[in-house]
């Protein structure tokens, strides 16, 4: 099973923890331990310090000249009380000039001295206090100094001292170990406390999750539960809910679009199938045969020109733009489709004109196009009675559009229709009992042309005193 986003976040939160505090406990550590170095430093600098004077002090009452002739004043370090406390000891060994070890203690093994770097020492016999980490075999890991004793009465001479550095590092060692515990349990309550608090925080991400796995296109209408505050889950929630709002629309939409379509093909399919049962009835003479195919032949063009139109719509839907991009003269256009009507104007009694006076070029599908203009000039023809007038005018805008009025003084549009018009199969009550053929999908059609070409239509009409309809394309410059 993959991990969930509250282990990983605490996770990460508690490995980034981790990592912070490591490192500064690793730099408090190596402060305390330069801390402890110097201290260590400084002890054993007094330590070389008394030592080395109090030789010189017995090489001056005994008036010696070498400290060949030396004995070292011998401690047994464990006889000392306190030893068991601090189990610390002092190695010396002394050097002359010569670089020959002149004598050393007696806690040191009984035939090594501490190990002499001649480097070291020659620097030492120049004056210099110098400082060294070593193991010594058979003693351990020793902090020495090289003291050097330069006088009037006495040949130069080096006094080594040596402490095991063990003290040092036992200590800081106490430091990390009971450091390294505190952050474990530093770690451990950030983790659990993390992982609490990352569930509090995500109750609401698990709970839209379980809400909305139980919606489906059956139960759509169904919203989630809204938080009160407008924190990022809350704008989640609400932002879903709105998707879900869209969703619910268009699949209604999709849904009444199925129910209509079916509805608008099963009617002349239905006509066909009962004319052409009655025909059949009984033999019928070739005259009526005629008649009958005539009639059926209408039906069957209204089929084919709802499914071509069902099929522009579906393409528009899918998002498929035209395909053609000519370069028009949008008033050959329009006068096309002005030539084409005028007889049938003419034969209503509707005074049809056109006004097309500067040239507007556009670019596009000129068969689409076409059917746009040729939809809207329809309409005013079918919903404009006889003795009405109709224009079709041209123009080009400011703002550099190619503008088409179809101005009629038809029956017009009630305003509670007039934001329908482009819905599909939508049909006003006054324009079916005007013209009772029609389907309500042209102006959809003509409106997702309009869009596909990037223009639009517009529409303005008052019930009973006629309408405008108003076509956009983007004009291209001559
Ligand atoms: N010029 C007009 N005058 C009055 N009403 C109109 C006009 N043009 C469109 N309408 C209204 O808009 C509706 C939709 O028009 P649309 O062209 O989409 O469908 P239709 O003409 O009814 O059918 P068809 O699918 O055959 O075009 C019409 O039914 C009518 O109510
Ligand atoms: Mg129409």
């Amino acid at each position: 099973m993959p991990f969930s986003f509250r282990t990983k976040l605490t996770f990460w939160y508690v490995l980034l923890l981790a990592t912070l505090l490591a490192a500064a406990a690793v730099f408090l550590i190596l402060i305390l331990q330069r801390i402890a170095e110097r201290k260590l430093d400084a002890t054993l600098w007094v330590l070389g310090a008394t030592e080395a004077e109090g030789i010189a002090a017995r090489m001056r009452d005994r008036q010696l000249q070498s400290p060949d002739d030396l004995t070292i004043n011998d401690i047994d370090y464990r006889n000392i009380p306190g030893y068991e406390q601090f189990p610390v000891q002092k190695y010396v060994t002394v050097v002359n000039a010569a670089h020959r070890v002149a004598d050393f203690s007696v806690n040191l093994p009984s035939d090594s001295p501490l190990p002499i770097n001649d480097w070291l020492l020659t620097r030492a016999l120049r004056g210099s206090v110098i400082f060294e980490t070593i193991n010594v075999p058979q003693v351990g890991r020793v902090r020495m100094i090289y003291t050097p004793v330069i006088n009037h009465q006495t040949e130069p001479f080096v006094v080594i001292v040596a402490v095991p550095t063990e003290f040092v590092g036992v200590e800081v060692g106490y430091v990390a170990r009971r450091v390294g515990a505190i952050i474990l349990l530093v770690l451990a309550l950030a983790g659990v406390s993390g992982w609490l608090l990352a569930r509090r925080a995500l109750r609401p991400v698990v709970e839209t999750t379980t809400a909305l796995r139980r919606i489906n296109d059956q139960n759509l209408h169904e919203r989630l539960a809204e938080p009160h505050t407008r924190d990022e889950i809350g704008n989640l929630i609400a932002v879903l809910n709105e998707l879900l709002t869209r969703l619910d629309n268009a699949f209604d939409m999709q849904r009444r679009f199925t129910a209509d379509a079916s509805h608008e093909i099963c009617t002349p399919l239905t006509i066909l199938k009962g004319s052409t049962e009655v025909a059949l009835l009984e033999p019928r003479t070739t005259r009526e045969y005629e008649a009958l195919l005539r009639s059926n032949l209408e039906e069957i063009e209204r089929v084919s020109e709802l499914t071509s139109n069902l099929l522009a719509l579906a393409r528009a839907d899918s998002g498929e733009t035209q395909t053609a991009r000519e370069l028009l003269i949008f008033n050959e256009l329009v006068a096309d489709v002005h030539a084409r009507l005028l007889p049938l104007a003419e034969e209503r009694g509707i005074e049809f004109t056109l006004k097309s006076n500067e040239l507007v070029l556009v670019e596009g599908d000129h068969q689409a196009l076409r059917q746009v203009v040729f939809n809207l000039a329809s309409n005013a023809l079918r919903y404009t009675p006889r003795g009405g007038r109709i224009e079709l005018a041209v123009a080009l805008t400011a703002d550099n559009f190619a503008r088409l009025d179809v101005t009629d003084t038809g029956i017009g549009i009630p305003a509670s229709a007039l934001p329908h018009v482009f819905d599909r199969f939508f049909r006003a009550d006054n324009a079916r009992a005007h013209a009772p053929e029609g389907s309500g999908l042209g102006l959809a059609i003509c409106q997702a042309v309009a869009k596909t070409h990037g223009g639009k239509i517009s529409v303005e009409s008052v019930e009973g005193r006629g309408s405008r309809f108003t076509l956009f394309l983007p004009a291209t410059q001559t």
